[in-house]
């Protein structure tokens, strides 16, 4: 339960606090054993059913590097990355997700991941030759959230490419910045990624203390991955980084100009929360990718937390424009370790969907007023079927 007398109102419409506002009453019990000392979101291990295609989308459309292919398999990285890769695109038959993988602090870290997960009763394996090229001694595990994570700390390193100006695209992905998950009791994942070592930077609430998302970060930025409300486990989006606002726009003329214009989903934009300015994708197999460049730092131990009402139309768009509703409906499978998808457990707190575009629900602009201050024309577009 979330006491909003207990967060301070900012002149921008959002609350802030000191301590991560969100409690959970069905708790993942917290191991003795000490959590790895996690970095840094490093890469997304992807399964796609047409190699080609993907590889056509990832390399010739958004201008990521190959670092090495085989007939299988492309390993791919963005222009500032010094490590072997960011992205792993694997064929295989079902569309999904094999990898959510973090990089520690140092060898002995994967020691301690063992312990922590295995104290847990997940299911945990470590190859000391790597799940993937170019990464050494590994750790995967079916997190108690159905997640596959993986943690590594050796790792083959590769030219950073920052300085090669002619081979940037107007459209250059920068930096891996963050994963989405699709979680159906957002408070226990956050609670569970807290024991992580995970710090809440931004989350979605409504008054009564139902939580609908949160961002947690291990880098100081707001982010290394997000818990979004829904039925899960499944993956929303794998997000890289752009250096301004108007390589997002460039990738947006592009995909024009090869008229797949249909691979946009929602943006371009400005996020609420995370100050961000964003695009979001679909790659050919329907995984969601986001363009992201400029949120904030976060790195100080008494950052404050951002709260964003639920109701707040400006809370996921600063502009006010409408999520759609595939962006909340779709995600992506993910797979246990043996390569099967994961079962999927159905969310029983109320959707952010329902509560804001619903038949119920509804959104404002300025706080304090109601939906009805809204012009007519704009009342519109937060409910569902008003769309021509
Ligand atoms: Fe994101």
């Amino acid at each position: 339960m979330t006491n909003r007398d207990e967060m301070t109102l900012t002149s921008s419409g959002f609350y802030v606090s000191q301590e991560a506002p969100i409690h959970t009453d069905n708790p993942v019990p917290t191991p003795k054993a000490p959590a790895p000392d996690i970095l840094r979101c490093a890469y997304m291990e992807l399964v796609v059913t047409d190699l080609e295609r993907s590889r056509n989308f990832y390399v010739d459309v958004l201008g990521l590097t190959v670092t090495e292919e085989d007939e299988n398999t492309v390993y791919l990285r963005s222009i500032e990355e010094f490590i072997h890769h960011n992205l792993v695109l694997r064929k295989g038959p079902v569309a999904a997700v094999a990898a959510f993988s973090y990089r520690v602090r140092s060898p002995e870290e994967l020691d301690r991941a063992v312990d922590f997960y295995t104290e847990l009763g997940c299911r945990v394996e470590r190859r000391s030759e790597g799940f993937t090229k170019g990464i050494g001694d590994s750790v995967r595990v079916e997190d108690p959230l159905g997640f596959p994570y993986e943690f590594f700390y050796d790792v083959e390193h590769v030219e950073r490419l920052a300085w090669r100006y002619d081979l940037y695209t107007p459209g250059a992905l920068v930096r891996l910045d963050h994963f989405n998950q699709v979680t159906p009791d957002v408070p226990r994942a956050v609670a569970f990624m807290q024991d992580l070592g995970f710090r809440v930077t931004e989350d979605i609430q409504d008054e009564e203390g139902t939580v609908y998302a949160a961002w947690m970060r291990r880098k100081p930025t707001v982010h290394d991955t997000a818990m979004t409300g829904g039925d899960g486990p499944r993956m929303h989006h794998v997000a890289f980084s752009t250096h301004e606002k108007h390589n997002i726009l460039a990738i947006c003329d592009k995909l024009g100009a090869l008229r797949m214009s249909d691979h946009i989903e929602r943006g371009p934009g400005r996020h609420g929360v995370s100050n961000a300015f964003y695009l979001y994708l679909r790659d050919p197999d329907g995984h969601r990718v986001e363009i992201y460049t400029q949120d904030y730092y976060t790195g100080d131990p008494d950052n404050p937390v951002v709260t964003w009402d639920v109701h707040d139309n400006q809370r996921r768009d600063w502009w006010g424009n409408p999520v759609v509703p595939s962006w909340y409906t779709e995600a992506s499978t993910v797979l246990d370790l043996d390569g099967n998808p994961q079962p999927i457990v159905a969310r029983t707190d109320a959707s952010e969907m329902a509560v804001t575009i619903g038949a119920d629900g509804f959104s404002y602009t300025r706080p304090g007023e109601g939906e009805e201050s809204m012009p007519e024309w704009k009342k519109g577009e937060y409910k569902l079927g008003h769309q021509l």
